[in-house]
């Protein structure tokens, strides 16, 4: 909301500066002469700008937005902003809405008539029958709000009131900005620095109307007032994008609680309909390349021993010398791709397809071309990941999985209600305690690359369904600080690899207090006895495998075997990075490697 001038243009400078955070789609509105004027398309912000000119929208007021889709494919329609029925109101959202679909079903009901698959499109047409209900504009957009369950960042326009905009946060990044030329808000602050330095924070449960009166910040529960004084930012623009953290690779192994959030919020009947098709397959493969792979890994121990299901975990690239005549119509794909673009996955996938197999996919982007050619297809939302080096993604693709696994059992009733719900709860409790372990341990895992950090190569050993964990510390490590690595079931390590080991030589052991313990303690006195430096990631309270380390790192006790992976990369991801930066490599941007390999 600027004071003179046009808002549009500044709209648009905004939005590209908030590109990183992705986009699949672009769009702006502004409130001029009593009418509201809308433009808005799929695309990158630059063709979208070439084809409409975002620009030549009059109006000091307005909103904008690009879009990372998590419901609904990229596309015109289910572009941002969303209005009501009779177009007067315009909401721009960042955030997943998990009661959309009750919200949909009732408001459709009352004769409002949807035109996107997007859970923001919910927002205007909430407001609008508030509205009808004789609310005036904010008090509308505060009982919608009320009724919105999952994370939002919303911003509320509305025709007959040309100077002010409503906003409303929950787990979705808010600030505002404020100038002497006018009022501004944004998800992130790189948006605001070009226009402002003197920022607000707004936190969870807040809302805040920005108006000729200036910036009024109230609790959305009690509509009490707030009083918050503004701070001056001094980050350059680069530096807010990621959040004052050096890399963004750092911001993003940090941002995992977040992200585990979000991806606990999963529309269940994603959930629910790739379980069917799993549960009617005859054969499962599980197939992907690097960290997804290793999520397949993972995964193969999930549906093993949850649902008493076999299932081949497959790096694509091989699959077609290896199951390409074998795979047939009773066949099963579930592909998992961070990008959906992976070569080595698509061209395995096309094999798979014309031999009349199903095709399942697991993704962080919907839209891309895994989403197309899946019969059905579940998105990650972990949002845009900019470091090449995958973090959240991993344990976001592992939390998903999980949750198909733990469906799949129910619907199978191969587990007891019980266990069930013993680990739906300790599901829960994952992004809290990989908050514990980054709050608590970063520190330590520091202090280990402080001392290891002149190691010419590290051996990574786990067992179970932490094998994966172990081979996804080792991908981290030599990806990022070029570190010759290595990975091993644990059991395997004597039919070879144990000839590497001498005085000094460095072996992490991921090992929780599960099943495998007994058997990794006998793993760890092999490679004492041949005077190995033991750097184990281990259970809090395991008092006798700390004695028998020379380093160790606590996690949170009491993690089900079958989810703790998640936990335990952690501190493989921070032992990676910080060992990167170490050697003055750039974590963000690692050599020879590109964030999709779109070739074969
Ligand atoms: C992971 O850190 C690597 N960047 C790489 O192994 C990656 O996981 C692999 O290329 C698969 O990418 P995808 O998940 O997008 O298919």
């Amino acid at each position: 909301m600027v004071n003179d001038g046009k808002a549009a243009p500044i709209i648009h400078a905004a939005l590209k500066r908030l590109e990183y955070r992705g986009y699949d789609s672009v769009g702006e509105a502004t409130v001029y002469d009593g009418r509201l004027l809308i433009k808005k398309d799929q695309g990158k912000i630059d063709d979208v700008h070439k084809r409409l000119d975002l620009d030549d929208l009059p109006g000091k007021m307005g909103i904008g937005h690009t879009r990372w889709a998590t419901h609904g494919a990229p596309s015109m329609v289910n572009s941002h902003p969303h209005t009501d029925c009779s177009n007067k109101i315009a909401v721009v959202h960042n955030g997943i809405i998990e009661n959309f679909n009750d919200l949909k079903d009732e408001l459709t009901d009352k004769g409002h008539v949807f035109v996107s698959r997007t859970d923001t499109e919910v927002i205007p047409h909430l407001i609008e029958e508030n509205m009808k209900s004789g609310l005036n504009f904010v008090e509308s957009v505060r009982d919608s709000v009320k009724r919105l369950s999952g994370s939002y960042a919303l911003v509320a326009i509305h025709v007959d009131e040309p100077n002010k905009i409503v906003f409303a946060r929950n787990a979705s990044p808010l600030v505002v900005g404020i100038s002497e030329t006018g009022l501004y808000a944004s998800s992130d602050i790189p948006t605001l620095l070009p226009l402002t330095k003197k920022i607000i924070e707004v936190y969870n449960g807040e809302m805040v109307i920005l108006s000729e009166k200036g910036v009024e910040i109230r609790r959305i529960e009690d509509w009490s007032p707030i009083k918050r004084e503004s701070s001056i930012i001094t980050w350059t623009v680069e530096m807010a994008q990621k959040q004052g953290f050096p890399h963004f690779m750092l911001k993003e192994i940090h941002e995992q609680p977040k992200c585990l959030e979000d991806t606990l919020r999963l529309q269940q009947r994603y959930i629910d309909l790739l379980t069917t098709f799993l549960d009617r397959s005859k054969e499962i493969y599980l197939l992907a390349c690097g960290t997804s792979y290793h999520s397949c890994l993972a995964a193969s121990y999930m549906f093993s021993n949850l649902c008493n299901l076999p299932t081949l975990p497959v790096i694509a690239s091989e699959f077609i010398e290896q199951y390409g005549e074998a795979v047939n119509i009773d066949s099963t794909i579930l592909a998992v791709s961070q990008s959906g673009e992976t070569a080595d996955v698509l061209h395995a996938i096309e094999q798979a397809r014309f031999k009349a197999a199903t095709i399942l996919g697991l993704t962080n982007a919907i839209g891309s071309t895994l989403t197309r050619v899946s019969r059905a297809y579940i998105c990650q939302q972990s949002g845009p990941e900019i470091g090449v080096a995958a973090s959240k993604t991993f344990t976001s693709q592992l939390m998903v999985l999980s949750q198909i696994a733990l469906r799949l059992a129910k619907v199978r009733g191969k587990i007891s209600q019980e266990k069930i719900d013993y680990l739906e709860e300790k599901m829960k409790d994952i992004p809290n305690m990989v908050d514990k372990i980054i709050l608590n341990q970063e520190k330590k895992v520091k202090g280990i690359v402080e001392k290891y950090k002149n190691t010419k190569c590290f051996y990574f050993l786990g067992r179970g369904i932490n094998t994966a964990t172990a081979f996804e510390g080792r991908l981290k490590l030599l990806e990022i600080s070029y570190i010759p690595s290595i990975a091993y079931p644990a059991g395997e390590s004597k039919h070879g690899a144990i000839s590497l080991v001498e005085k000094g030589f460095p072996v992490i052991f991921v090992c929780p207090q599960d099943g495998t313990r007994k058997a990794l303690i006998g793993n760890i006195m092999e490679m004492k006895a041949r005077g190995a430096s033991i750097i184990t990631i281990i259970d809090e309270n395991d008092k006798e495998i700390k004695a028998l380390s020379d380093e160790y790192v606590d996690i949170p006790s009491d993690v089900p075997e079958l989810l703790s992976p998640i936990p335990y990369v952690v501190p493989l991801q921070l032992f990676a990075y910080y060992m990167a930066v170490e050697k003055g490599c750039n974590p963000d941007m690692p050599r020879n490697l590109a964030k999709s390999v779109t070739v074969l």
